[in-house]
């Protein structure tokens, strides 16, 4: 099969943004909005991306990463001028081009993927995406002749009355064949309103040529949005939102509340779990079948098992495994493990920490740095005191040892399997398995205190 490699252009400041970010890298669903252009070419069919950078080129590379590749237009002299840039890096490429914009995220895969398909089925030279908007305002018109056929586009700023009022324009998406293109490209001048470089001209140079230029109607005019501002930006965000949550409520996710529900594009949830309003879910987060999250619970860069119910809390970079119980008012910090049938409640902070399975660690605790055993159980209070002002150190407690309530234990610490803790204890030493560790004051009654009190004038 023909191979297809995609061109991205990115290299705009994106004035409008107001903005030290170049405006590729602001986040939709999440995620940066190239990310989701690029998603989309990979989808299509794309063997190679090539993301053509400029303003703030160095951020672009390093947040995007090695996946794709790069060429820098160091000055924006138009869209035909960055597609240049390109060239070399594509030297002996005979297939098709499909040529994208950066900034807008809405674009599905699947989209691209018809319409290259239509292009390839054409056999035209080049293709270009279009659409009948509303407003046709500040795009480039789609020039036809008497049979329809395209024979060019003509920009906003350079086009007559008469063409001003063609309602089919450019959506700035297109299929080349390579071999044309670069031709074409070589052949393009600034002589426009703009003094730009503009890429739509290659259309009338191939069909002044004699060779077919096609054109497709996008189905969906809303996925073509370029986003140029905030207000933009907010729009896009509640879009691909509201795309998301269709997606998992159609695979069998429950969502009580949309509007009130946050699911970045990269998170996966299992059937029959149900999201209550206020849940935040972020990142690479993925949660197996039949868990209730939230109400008010944000969950980031988790991994989540099945049957977990997590409400009011907070979980970030932790892992949580079938059947356990989290919340309320919880912050698992990053590194928390919490093995099968772990119940974790009320006011307490796990980070760094194993929690074997059916450990409970019910109320007001800080556990850090720890290795809890399975079957243990932490009395409400407990604190794990991991840190010397310079180091972190370790807390180990073995299976099925009972922790009293308001429990120091000043790490490194081992409390032993089956052993015992009275309560409130500072543990500064080991305690052998199976024994009794005490670690308090003991206590000393004075009797007749009170009277004794009373008779000094008190
Ligand atoms: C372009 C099209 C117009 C189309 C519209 C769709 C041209 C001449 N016009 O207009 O027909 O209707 O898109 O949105 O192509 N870019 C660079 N380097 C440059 C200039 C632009 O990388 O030197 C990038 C921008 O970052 C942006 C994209 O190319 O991602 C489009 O550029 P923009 O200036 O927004 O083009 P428009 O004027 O909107
Ligand atoms: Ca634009």
């Amino acid at each position: 099969m023909q191979e297809m490699v995609s061109v991205i252009l990115a290299a705009g400041k994106g004035t409008r943004m107001k903005s030290s970010l170049p405006k590729v890298l602001h986040a939709v669903a999440g995620e940066p909005m190239l990310r989701h252009v690029l998603a989309a070419a990979r989808e299509a069919g794309a063997s190679r991306t090539l993301v053509v950078v400029g303003f703030g080129g160095e951020a672009v590379q390093s947040a995007i990463g090695a996946g794709s590749e790069y060429v820098v237009q160091t000055e924006q002299l138009g869209t035909g001028h960055a597609l240049m840039q390109a060239q070399p890096a594509l030297a002996g490429f005979a297939g098709t081009v499909l040529l994208l914009c950066g900034d807008t995220p809405l674009l599905r895969g699947e989209t691209l993927k018809n319409f290259f398909a239509a292009h390839r089925g054409s056999g035209a030279a080049a293709t270009v995406l279009t659409a009948v908007p509303s407003d046709a305002t500040g795009y480039g018109r789609i020039l036809r002749d008497a049979g329809g056929r395209v024979t060019g586009i003509v920009e906003q700023k350079d086009a007559t009355a008469e063409q001003l009022a063609i309602g089919e324009i450019n959506t700035g998406i297109y299929c080349f064949e390579a071999a044309p293109l670069f031709a074409a490209l070589s052949a393009l001048t600034c002589n426009n309103a703009q003094g730009e470089y503009y890429l739509t001209d290659v259309l009338a140079i191939l069909a002044q040529s004699g060779q077919v230029v096609g054109a497709v109607v996008a189905p969906d005019f809303q996925e073509m949005l370029g986003i140029n501002s905030r207000v933009q930006l907010a729009e896009a965000e509640t879009i691909l939102r509201r795309r998301k949550l269709v997606e998992l409520m159609d695979s069998g996710v429950t969502v009580m509340d949309p509007a009130s529900t946050f699911v970045d594009a990269g998170v996966s949830i299992g059937p029959d779990t149900i999201l209550y309003p206020f849940s935040w879910i972020e990142g690479t987060t993925t949660i197996g079948r039949n868990c209730r999250i939230g109400p008010n619970s944000r969950i980031a860069d988790s991994r989540i098992g099945d049957e977990v119910t997590l409400h009011f809390s907070y979980a970030h970079e932790c892992k949580i495994a079938d059947g356990v119980t989290v919340g309320p008012y919880v912050h698992l910090r990053p590194a928390a493990d919490l093995a099968a049938g772990v119940k974790v409640g009320n006011f307490v902070e796990i980070k760094n920490s194993l929690i074997g399975q059916g450990s409970k660690v019910p109320h007001l605790s800080y556990i850090g740095d720890t290795d809890i055993g399975a079957a243990v159980n932490i009395g409400s209070g407990t604190i794990t005191v991991n840190y010397d002002g310079k180091k972190k150190h370790r807390t180990v407690i073995g299976d099925r040892a009972f922790v009293g309530c308001n429990t120091n234990l000043v790490a490194p610490v081992n409390v032993g399997e089956d052993s015992y803790i009275a309560a409130g204890s500072t543990i500064t030493k080991d305690v052998p398995p199976g024994s009794l560790g005490v670690g308090r004051a003991r206590q000393l009654n004075i009797a007749g205190w009170t009277d004794k009190k009373n008779s000094m004038g008190g």
